[in-house]
């Protein structure tokens, strides 16, 4: 079996430096330790309300890190006008809502969809990888396809919740091998996160055909006890099956 790519999401060394308003901690340090380490790509959401990542953040960032950045934004014009200048080797495309504390559901793939089109084809044709963040719903599957993007990124909040909560979760897992099939068999690459702990990795690693990980939270938080190195070594080692 292929070995699941981790991609470490750095927003929350952003949060931790905004609740100061000062210029530390540095989420640039946070990705140069995490490529060093191991991780296979750094992920930043530029979120419309520039409340963790900044417009600085992006710039120092993909200056200075030899592993693939992956920009998550939302399907808006300025956030086409920053990634088409920056050009991050990877994006995702999430959906936005202002009040929400974080990014509560996958894509709403019927809306906007000309303009969603249009991104997509404008990205890939400034030579960035598009991945769209969406349920692991058949349908979003297929519309993803029909859209023309890369990837898919299916989101594993409910599947989290589910797990901490103690909850049965073994039909969500059956939602999401589904749709890793049929993402696979239609030529997408297919990838998940959202909520992701040590535990929902190692369930989640079990389904076949899923090649990328991308956490943050969790391991951000983890990293207070135990250091980011050995947090993410660990994560590697749940998720390389
Ligand atoms: N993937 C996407 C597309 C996301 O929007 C997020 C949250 O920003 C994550 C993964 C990481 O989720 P978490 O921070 O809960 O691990």
């Amino acid at each position: 079996m292929s070995r699941i790519r981790l991609g470490v999401n750095i927003d929350h060394v952003a949060t931790i430096r905004n609740a100061r308003g000062e210029n530390y901690p540095s989420p640039l340090r946070a990705a140069l330790i995490a490529q060093k380490t191991g991780a296979d790509s750094i992920t930043i959401h530029l979120r419309e309300d520039r409340r963790h990542i900044k417009d600085s953040d992006l710039k120092i960032i993909m200056a200075n890190l030899k592993i693939p950045l992956n920009l998550e934004i939302a399907a808006t014009q300025e956030m086409q006008r920053i990634a088409l200048k920056n050009k991050p080797p990877y994006i995702c495309i999430v959906p936005e809502r202002r009040k929400e504390i974080t990014t509560e559901g996958g894509l709403n793939l019927n809306y906007r969809k000309n303009f969603l089109k249009k991104l997509i084809f404008n990205l890939k044709k400034n030579n960035s990888r598009v991945s769209l963040f969406i349920e692991p719903s058949l349908k979003d599957i297929k519309t993803a396809k029909q859209l023309n993007a890369d990837c898919v990124e299916i989101h594993t909040g409910r599947l989290c919740n589910l797990i901490n909560l103690g909850k049965k979760y073994k039909k969500e897992i059956v939602r999401i091998k589904k749709a890793a099939h049929l993402g696979n068999k239609i030529g997408l690459e297919v990838h998940a996160g959202h909520g992701l702990t040590y535990r929902s990795a190692k369930i989640l690693s079990s389904v076949k055909g899923i090649k990328e990980f991308n956490i943050g939270h969790f391991l951000i938080g983890e990293s207070i006890f135990e250091g980011l190195n050995k947090t993410i070594r660990k994560f590697r080692k749940i998720i390389s099956r």
